[in-house]
């Protein structure tokens, strides 16, 4: 496994395991796989409803000897608030209780609406008192990114946004490599869309290194110094997708990839007027549960 260092100097796995959309009675199976595996980075998110069957997973992996509580990165989320301070920092609790964990290794802001900036109050305040170690923010757009570093004291280690062969964002990693904000991508693969799986340039440089698509792009985002965050409930696509550090993409190879960019999202953009809609009515669902 690679590892890369943060701004605040901890070191954080380059690719990791993430869990949305696993259903919650086979998450922990899943996560329990997934460490055995070989995967250090597990990332949930406390509105993907498996933060609790998260947590059992890296406690059978622990309790198996398979590896320590310190050589893992576990990640989680906090999702939009109306109310944020507070409220935060209640939610951070309930993470780590949730999960079962004294800690996480990295907490980040799920989404770029409301009061973000008591909300990131909150997270620092996780990080001083040692529940978290690293803090972040997702789906944040470069602009809003540079914004949000100029108008707080403390700085994002991470920024989770999405990233694959049909949305590259060479220009956001770019501003974000000059903030010193580490670029993670969530979708490496696109959840498939758009037959990612059956693309024949992929497909071509894979066959030079007897390599898959799913191996193609998540060494790709290896070499451009990104964190990947890929999904399987399949152990044998688990041990595919993390079999990547053992051959090299030449620039010919990214040359080609390159051009695959379309620019645009292949989910949505998170500035469309139906798409924070939709944000906001989750929110109310969530907040009334
Ligand atoms: N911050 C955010 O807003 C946000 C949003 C989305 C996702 N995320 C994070 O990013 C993680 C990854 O994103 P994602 O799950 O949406 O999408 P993804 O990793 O791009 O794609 C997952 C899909 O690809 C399939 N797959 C995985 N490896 C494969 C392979 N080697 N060959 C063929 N198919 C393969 C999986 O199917 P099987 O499971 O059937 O193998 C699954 O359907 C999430 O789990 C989550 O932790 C964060």
């Amino acid at each position: 496994m690679n590892y890369l260092t943060l701004n605040n100097g901890e070191k954080m796995p380059q690719l990791g395991f993430g869990v949305y959309q696993i259903e919650p009675t086979q998450t922990a199976d899943a996560v329990y796989e997934a460490i055995k595996t070989g995967y250090r980075l597990i990332d949930t998110a406390a509105v993907y409803g498996n933060e609790r069957e998260t947590g059992e997973g890296i406690q059978r992996a622990i309790d198996a000897g398979l590896v320590t509580r310190r050589e893992l990165f576990v990640t989680s989320k906090l999702f939009i608030l109306q109310a944020p301070f507070d409220r935060a920092q209640a939610t951070i609790a309930h993470s780590l209780a949730t999960m079962g964990l004294e800690y996480l290794d990295l907490y980040l802001i799920h989404q770029p609406y409301g009061d973000i900036y008591g909300a990131w109050r909150a997270l620092v305040s996780a990080q001083k008192e040692g529940l978290v170690n690293s803090i972040g923010i997702s789906n944040f757009k470069s602009a809003k990114m540079i914004e949000f570093v100029g108008l707080n004291q403390v700085k994002p280690q991470v920024n989770q946004i999405e990233v694959n062969p049909w949305y590259q964002r060479q220009h956001d990693q770019d501003w974000h490599q000059k903030y010193d904000v580490q670029v993670e991508a969530w979708a490496p693969f696109a959840e498939g869309r758009q037959d990612l799986f059956k693309n024949p340039v992929l497909q071509e440089i894979g066959n030079q290194y007897h390599k898959s698509v799913g191996q193609v792009v998540l060494r790709w985002l290896m070499q451009r110094g990104i964190v990947a965050l890929a999904k399987s409930t399949k152990p044998e696509r688990m041990a595919e997708n993390i079999a990547i550090f053992d051959f090299e993409l030449t620039k010919t190879d990214m040359a080609h990839i390159a051009a695959l960019d379309l620019n645009e999202s292949a989910f949505f953009d998170h500035d469309a007027p139906e798409q924070v809609e939709w944000f906001m009515q989750r929110m109310q669902d969530t907040e009334s549960n």
